[in-house]
């Protein structure tokens, strides 16, 4: 990393160091600062970056609009009672148009929320405080606002990439490092979607605050680690913390405990109170599921108005500190996010991973085994440092205990790493990926373990087909699930992936060359070959067979009303 920084810098391209570094999903992850001496980085920590996020939800509000055209006059509007930072224009697949307003503080949204209305007077629907709302149309004569010269700060910013231009580029890339980088830039989660995590995340807290005491919803997973693509799950922690300085004994008045009675577990009963929660006072989360019986419990539903499939669990931390860790290792090379998502999308495209649970590896193990590759101590040396030299490097202010007294204890400041734990290797995108295939294609799984916590293989302690150390629990496996015939699946496919790369690393090769071939979903192949043999005519657009059956929704009501 070192190296390509000090070559940008040289350059004049810090931008691009950045951009590079950070992905599009976020911009605020790296900050640099400009000394005497030249130009020092300085990381942002997790927490830091998350409190940003919280905060940036905490003064925007989500406005369903007639059409893109209704941002002057919400502009307008909304200016009249508070300083408008940036309006982000979406649109859901229900084709419905919203607009992401972000106020300039919190105190200035409160006047917006003041100026708030509800629906209409019907007994039916109780009231509702929420940041997500919509813009009715002016009464009687239009009103007038002051000329301003603001736009739109993104249009039709969550549309996922369209999967053939998509291809069409990749083909045209000159390089498979370029391709990687393409894939990476064009289908990671966008600072809009990452900003509807986070308001989903603070409309479930609204609620949930007026019953509960110092709680909060945070998004973790994939959705917040860095690897994340457009449109993926939304996962999602209910914590409840009583911080040391509430629990002092010299504060005597104390509230009396209120205990859940009952057969079952206390927090399966707060959950089953959420789901009804979520049913009655969330609006746009439809479809919700309890899942109460399990070690964690969760509570899954659809968000209509963000198009998120989410699943909410309590206190699950070690799943955000889990997260937590996999962003840090993320930040710290820009190779380390791209090479990822390909490798996603490979196993995505293989069948490898598939949305449902089951007997398959999945997104989270498999980043971990690409994390493992990079840890390894190569002839041109590691891209990343191992679990233990974080550990090891930790002070007292990264202490973090778990549910159930995990330790996920390990450095969060990156700006700390002494430079013998950065990146030597200078290894492009392209090498990176073919040496990630041959290096799990000649792996000895029957024998070994990956542990991120080592960096080198560990003996397996039980004959589980799989073993993928849980790096905050290291007695766990997380692939503990993959049947026998699923790994020897991925030995396979790793094999089959590094001939077939090494085969066509050239552009010449044709139209599935590089990393075009690893990436085309194999149901789809034959179907591209016919519409390469001029079978197009044949061809039924997916649309027209899937006809838009969701279930009939007041919004038909409510779109002759929206402005
Ligand atoms: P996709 O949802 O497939 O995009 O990936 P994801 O990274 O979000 O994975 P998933 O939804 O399966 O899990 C969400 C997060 O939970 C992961 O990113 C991890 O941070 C965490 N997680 C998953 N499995 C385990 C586990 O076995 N132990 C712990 N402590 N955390 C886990
Ligand atoms: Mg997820």
């Amino acid at each position: 990393m070192s190296v390509i920084f000090q070559t940008l810098v040289n350059k004049g391209k810090t931008h691009l160091f950045k951009k590079l570094l950070n992905g599009s999903q976020s911009t605020c992850e790296c900050l640099y600062s400009r000394k005497s001496s030249g130009i020092a980085k300085k990381f942002l920590s997790f927490d830091e970056v998350v409190a940003q996020r919280r905060a940036e939800a905490k003064r925007s509000i989500v406005v369903q609009v007639n059409s893109e055209a209704s941002f002057s006059e919400l502009y307008g509007y909304c200016s009249k009672y508070a300083d408008v930072n940036g309006i982000h224009h979406y649109k859901n697949t229900a084709e419905e148009h919203f607009m992401l307003i972000e106020f300039s503080s919190e105190e200035n949204s409160k006047a917006a929320f003041q100026s708030c209305s509800s629906h209409q007077k019907d007994l039916d629907i109780m009231a509702l405080n929420s940041p997500f709302l919509w813009f009715r149309a002016a009464a009687g004569k239009k009103e007038t606002y002051a000329a301003h010269s603001a736009t739109l700060a993104t249009v039709n910013g969550i549309e996922c990439v369209d999967e053939d231009s998509l291809f069409k580029d990749l083909m045209n890339c000159e390089t498979v490092s370029e391709q990687i980088q393409l894939l990476y830039d064009r289908t990671i989660l966008n600072d809009l979607g990452a900003r509807l995590r986070y308001m989903v995340a603070r409309q479930i807290e609204c609620v949930l605050e007026s019953l509960y005491a110092n709680i909060a919803v945070r998004p973790f997973g994939s959705s917040i680690n860095g690897f994340g693509k457009m449109g993926c799950d939304l996962d999602l922690v209910l914590t409840n913390t009583v911080t040391e300085e509430m629990s002092q004994p010299g504060r005597r008045l104390v509230y009396q405990d209120k205990r859940a009675e009952g057969g079952r577990a206390p927090w399966a009963r707060h959950m089953q109170c959420v789901a009804e929660l979520l049913e009655l006072r969330v609006a746009g989360a439809r479809r919700v599921q309890r899942i109460l019986n399990a070690r964690v419990p969760i509570v899954k539903f659809a968000h209509h108005y963000t198009d998120l499939e989410c699943d909410l669990c309590y206190n699950n931390m070690s799943g955000v500190y889990m997260s937590e860790l996999l962003w840090q290792l993320g930040s710290l090379d820009a190779r380390v996010r791209p090479l990822t998502v390909a490798v996603r999308r490979w196993a995505s495209a293989t069948g490898l991973t598939n949305p449902h649970p089951g007997r398959w590896i999945t997104n989270f193990p498999l980043t971990l085994m690409v994390l493992f590759f990079l840890q390894q101590k190569t002839t041109d040396g590691f891209v990343l440092p191992t679990l233990k030299s974080l550990v090891r490097r930790a002070g007292k202010e990264d202490v973090r205990v778990a549910e159930e007294n995990l330790n996920c204890t390990f450095l969060r400041d990156m700006n700390k790493l002494p430079p013998e734990c950065y990146s030597q290797n200078e290894a492009n995108l392209q090498t990176l990926l073919l040496q990630f295939f041959e290096f799990y294609a000649q792996f000895d799984f029957q024998e070994k373990a990956i542990s991120i916590n080592e960096g080198i293989p560990i003996r397996k302690p039980n004959a589980q087909p799989l073993y993928i150390v849980n790096p905050l629990e290291q007695a766990l496996n997380v692939s503990r699930n993959v049947s026998f015939e699923e790994c020897e699946r991925l030995k396979s496919e790793v094999r089959n992936a590094a001939w077939q790369l090494d085969a066509g690393l050239d552009r010449q090769k044709g139209d599935d060359w590089g990393l075009v071939g690893l990436i085309e979903q194999k149901t789809t192949r034959g179907l591209k070959k016919l519409l390469r043999a001029g079978n197009s005519h044949r061809l039924v657009s997916v649309k027209d067979l899937f006809n838009d059956s969701d279930e009939s929704e007041p919004q038909d009501n409510l779109r002759s009303k929206l402005e």
